[in-house]
């Protein structure tokens, strides 16, 4: 779907995850949501916290997964994904702490597979991912699904791809200062969510979304898996879909 602008398309993203928590609280229901980073997310964030605020709109019932946290990454970092949700939606709404799950930038090596098995464990309790969203990286990377990653893949340790460090290199004020690591939910666990929305806004990801959406599935564009799913929404503003 292409909107006029990203404005309109975050608070038409937002009005659905609303009606969703809605819908699920009205049933005793928890709802479970998975959360990205980024800038794409953003205002549709601004647009939640705004409806808690205006309309009364309540979390208590929500989980979160978030995709992905940088390795090595402290969660006190202004750079972590940890501070940035907290920031941007955990501090200005009613979610309970214990319902916040962020990938642990701080794992050692040693402890690392089993964590990422504890991860996925932990969304197969809540129920499996309610809503899922999404960004896109210029790789063609959905979390840090990078070129490469297997259909199958569960959360686990990756590599950062060089254009994604590159991206990264302002926010941490130099390449040299982006980690090389990051944990990530995989392709399979992103695939098991019942609905996928993926955001991308401005013309310098215009190339990769037609890539994404016209062009073949292929591990080399991870974000191409998507094509597969049955309820997944690509949603654009016009620069973003302007090679469509
Ligand atoms: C990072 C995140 C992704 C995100 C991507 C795009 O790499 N790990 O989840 O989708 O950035 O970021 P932006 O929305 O700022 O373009």
């Amino acid at each position: 779907v292409i909107f006029e602008s990203s404005d309109e398309a975050s608070a038409k993203v937002a009005e659905e995850i609303a009606e969703l928590i809605r819908k699920k609280q009205s049933k005793g229901k928890a709802c479970v949501l998975g959360l990205a980073t980024g800038s794409s997310p953003i205002r549709v964030y601004d647009e939640l916290v705004r409806m808690h605020r205006e309309e009364g709109l309540s979390f208590k019932n929500v989980i979160t997964f978030n995709l992905d946290e940088y390795l090595p990454m402290d969660k006190e970092n202004r750079q972590s994904y940890f501070h940035f949700m907290h920031e941007q939606l955990f501090d200005h709404i009613d979610i309970l702490p214990e319902n916040i799950n962020i990938p642990d930038g701080m794992i050692s090596s040693e402890s690392t597979k089993e964590y990422c098995l504890a991860y996925e464990q932990k969304i197969r309790e809540a129920g499996g991912i309610d809503f899922q969203l999404l960004g896109i990286g210029r790789t063609g990377h959905v979390g840090f699904n990078e070129p490469g990653s297997h259909y199958n893949s569960g959360t686990r340790v990756i590599t950062l791809d060089h254009i994604t460090r590159v991206d990264a290199a302002p926010a941490f004020l130099g390449i040299d200062n982006v980690p090389r690591k990051a944990i990530t939910m995989g392709i399979a666990t992103v695939r098991s969510a019942r609905r996928i929305v993926l955001l991308a806004w401005g013309q310098n990801k215009a190339g990769i979304i037609k890539k994404t959406i016209e062009g073949e599935i292929s591990p080399q564009v991870p974000a191409t898996y998507l094509q597969e799913h049955e309820n997944c929404t690509f949603v654009l503003d016009k620069a973003a879909g302007s090679e469509l």
